[in-house]
């Protein structure tokens, strides 16, 4: 499902600088210590993370998946840009991991997968692209992919004090390449009740929680 904004051709053209982000390369906020302090964290909720077949929605270029791999009996990455999917893939070539990868380049929404196939999920920064009805669509998909009492672990922008100061909370908002090309991109932030709420009404239980400055983390199981 499409969003209304032009956010899979801004992905698919940043998919070389991506990473840099995580770096604190060109942060949306000038404070880049604080991207690499919620990194750090998140990498470590990362490590105790994943179990059995395990999807990566929206994958991007991997940057978690050396993280969770080991946990993980078999991977499937899924993301609709083939730049994010070939960095990817590198990063994956590069770990020489001894289990199955699949890889799937589409749009999530437009897969059919079989029920309860997945033992876990990571969903990192795709959730704060979709609107409450895109959300709704998504949740009710993966939560049909997953097996009972799955892993999900959600990974999004937070919305804090500092966040307050440089962003809107929520709507199309401008995004600039390196190269100065602008894309106008929808993008909402949660604050601790905003991810509080979600896990409630989607009947996931959290086991690990780390809400930073720019980033947060949330490790849940599903209730059924
Ligand atoms: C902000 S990046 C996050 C990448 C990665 N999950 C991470 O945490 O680094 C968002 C990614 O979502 C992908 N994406 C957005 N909507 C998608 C959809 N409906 N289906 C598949 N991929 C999607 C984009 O191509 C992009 O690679």
């Amino acid at each position: 499902m499409k969003e209304p904004n032009e956010m899979f051709d801004y992905y698919d053209e940043r998919a070389s600088e991506y990473d840099g982000i995580y770096e604190g390369h060109t942060p949306g906020m000038p404070e880049a210590d604080l991207y690499k302090k919620d990194v750090e964290k998140i990498k470590s909720i990362c490590g105790r993370f994943g179990k059995g077949h395990l999807i990566d929605v929206a994958c991007g270029t991997a940057y978690w998946l050396p993280y969770y791999a080991s946990n993980c009996s078999e991977i499937t990455l899924v993301d609709q840009s083939r730049h994010m999917l070939a960095a990817c893939r590198k990063r994956v070539n590069s770990l020489n991991l001894d289990i199955s990868i699949n890889y799937i380049k589409s749009d999530f929404f437009e897969v059919r997968f079989l029920s309860k196939v997945f033992d876990s999920a990571v969903v990192a920064f795709l959730m704060s692209h979709l609107t409450e009805e895109a959300t709704g669509f998504f949740i009710d998909k993966l939560r049909r992919i997953l097996n009972p009492r799955a892993s999900v672990l959600w990974i999004d922008g937070s919305w804090s004090p500092i966040r307050k100061k440089y962003r809107d909370k929520s709507g199309l908002q401008e995004r600039k390449l390196e190269n100065g090309r602008a894309f106008s991109i929808f993008k909402r932030y949660f604050d601790e009740h905003d991810i509080e709420s979600f896990l409630h009404e989607n009947s996931l239980v959290r086991k690990a929680f780390y809400f930073g400055d720019v980033f947060f983390a949330v490790s849940t199981v599903l209730a059924y």
